[in-house]
């Protein structure tokens, strides 16, 4: 007996030693993974951008704070969302609803403290949701410090902060012509006559948003600094704003005039001569720029939670060879995740186009990350670019689909994930966003996709209490089209990202996996295979029509065999069984299955 029990006593050590020693090994590798996945995070990241002003209002002043964006983490981290990118929220006149910042290093009063930002990043950090920031290089506000200064006198320390020059034809009695024809994107002249010093500034946005003179060193060593206050207090990394345009030509030249084929100028909404942009935008000096800024991140990189601090571009570029440069190279890195606006802005539900774009992003970046999006807070939303105003869910079922089940981040705003609609303005003198003062009737600026969450159907629809007067209206639409009448609804479209971006976190091919397009000359069908080593492929199809369509992937993709396929996500209205020979969807239906 003795001895049996020394046996057992023996193998319950043993096996105990043994479970030490494989859950220490299982820590070990666990930690390993997660050291991998932390550094890695952003390649199949799910990127959240939030509009401040418009997501939550907690203190009744009807705009958006810190605090509400705080409550409503739980929602985010239930969606699946790894980063959460906020609109400027520093100190502004709020002329252009922050993005003119009066101080790099605070918080605006309306939307919080710095305690309130703090508070943020920590519960956001406990759902390992990483905040990412605004970070707005090209200008500030004309109430900066730096501007204060600059425009105070030309001897002043700061005058070479900004871009000032002399008139043209200028005389002691008056200010002359500006020095050149460049325009503000924003409408008009790029150039602001300042009494003063009489001389005119640059502002290749508002007259309010003087841009800095990046050729100046002083410049560069300022926005390092101020990176570097916002990586230490705990940010996950920044959206660079307006990249672009940081540099002009310093000859000054003019802009070249676009014609039309009867010869004469083409005019914006503005009323102004379309230029090619060819000496303010995407000049060269802007990529030792944007290496020196990712040196200067790259410096609080960690294997750990946060881990990569990541770079995120505003690259509103032309082709795919110029997006390609923003990476930079593996001597001289740049942005970690340039926007493919490409993808976003096709505008039409072309499969061609989008095909095309696709298949440029997959494979002329030199195995890069990808960073795709449909919409932000500058563009009308997806209802107004894609939607046939019948099948606009469906349709938004498609794009959806598009962003999340192709390789790499995928960047989504508030609201398209209920699919929220464009709600412009009636009328002139309800506009707050000034592009749609200066542009009306034809531009009516961008409040249209800046109204506030809908969060439920009730009056102020959970935005803010009933009764306050929120800083845009709620559109009527959030009656139906709200989170709570979505959450538990089967075919809503929330119901549908969910289970998509579900998908992109947890199927080893979406998460890692190559897009390989098939059946490459369908212009109804958009079919693609994600295809990763070790693990089942995965083939999604989407109709881009508004007639059922079937199509034959067997055929369509050589070496294909298999024949069963196991769905793992189709729109509600497609019906099994579905094979690989015969995947049959109705008007603009999407079927999602896994290879046997
Ligand atoms: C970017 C922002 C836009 C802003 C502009 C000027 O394009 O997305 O909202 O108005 O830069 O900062």
């Amino acid at each position: 007996m003795r001895g049996t029990k020394r046996v057992v006593q023996c193998a319950a050590m043993a096996a105990l030693m043994w479970m030490t020693l494989c859950t220490g090994i299982g820590a070990q590798q666990a930690r390993a993974q997660n050291q991998a996945s932390e550094r890695d995070w952003w390649k199949n990241a799910v990127i959240y951008e939030i509009y401040p002003r418009s997501f939550q209002d907690t203190n009744g002043d009807g705009v958006g704070d810190l605090n509400g964006i705080t409550e409503r983490l739980d929602y985010l981290k239930e969606l699946g969302v790894d980063a959460i990118w906020l609109t400027p929220i520093y100190p502004s006149p709020q002329v252009d609803f922050g993005y003119d910042i009066s101080d790099y290093r605070a918080i605006d009063p309306q939307y919080g403290t710095m305690a309130d930002f703090g508070r943020l990043v920590a519960e956001a950090n406990k759902r390992h949701i990483r905040v990412l920031m605004d970070m707005v290089m090209n200008h500030t506000s004309d109430q900066h410090p730096w501007f204060i200064q600059s425009r105070s006198s030309r001897t002043n320390p700061y005058r070479n902060w900004y871009v000032w020059r002399n008139g043209k034809g200028e005389t002691a009695t008056s200010k002359g012509q500006p020095p050149n024809n460049w325009e503000s994107i924003f409408g008009h002249s790029a150039w602001q006559w300042d009494a003063t010093t009489r001389q005119y500034y640059y502002h290749k946005f508002y007259i309010q948003q003087p841009d800095l003179n990046w050729y100046n060193p002083r410049v560069h060593q300022a926005f390092k600094d101020i990176l570097s206050f916002w990586l230490e207090r705990g940010v996950g990394g920044f959206r660079f704003d307006a990249i672009t345009t940081l540099f002009e030509d310093p000859s000054l030249a003019n802009e070249r005039v676009i014609r039309g084929k009867d010869g004469k100028p083409l005019r914006n909404a503005y009323g102004d001569v379309v230029l090619d942009n060819s000496r303010t935008d995407n000049l060269p000096g802007v990529h030792p720029v944007i290496h020196e800024m990712r040196e200067t991140v790259d410096k609080f990189d960690s294997s750990s939670y946060p881990g990569t601090r990541v770079m995120i571009g505003e690259t509103y570029l032309s082709n795919i060879a110029q997006l390609n440069r923003m990476y930079g190279t593996p001597q001289k890195p740049e942005f970690e995740l340039p926007m493919d606006t490409q993808v976003a802005f096709i505008n039409k539900l072309d499969v061609a186009a989008f095909r095309a774009k696709l298949t440029d992003v997959e494979t002329r970046i030199g195995g890069n990350t990808p960073l795709l999006l449909l919409d932000n807070h500058d563009n009308p939303r997806m209802d107004v670019r894609y939607g046939d105003g019948v099948h606009n869910t469906q349709i938004e079922r498609v794009l959806s689909t598009v962003l999340f089940a192709s390789r790499g981040a995928a960047l989504f705003y508030y609201g398209d994930e209920i699919g929220m609609k464009t709600t412009p303005p009636a009328r002139k003198q309800d506009v707050k966003d000034p592009i749609g003062i200066t542009g009306w009737p034809k531009e009516k600026g961008r409040d249209g996709e800046r109204t506030p969450m809908q969060w439920n159907g009730r009056p102020n629809a959970g935005f803010s209490k009933p009764g306050v007067k929120t800083w845009l209206p709620i559109p009527p639409t959030a009656e139906t089209v709200n989170v709570t009448a979505e959450m538990f609804d089967a075919t809503s479209l929330l119901t549908w990202y969910r289970a998509l971006i579900h998908l992109k976190k947890t199927n080893p091919a979406f998460a890692h996996g190559a897009n390989v397009m098939l059946d490459a000359g369908n212009d109804k069908v958009l079919s693609w295979m994600r295809e990763a080593p070790g693990a089942a492929r995965v083939v999604v199809a989407a109709n881009f029509t508004a007639q059922p369509q079937a199509v034959d992937l067997k055929a369509a993709a050589e070496g294909l065999k298999a024949v069963h396929l196991k769905t793992l996500l189709k729109s509600p209205e497609e019906a099994d069984p579905i094979t690989l020979d015969k995947i049959a969807l109705g008007p603009f239906g999407v079927y999602i299955g896994e290879l046997d």
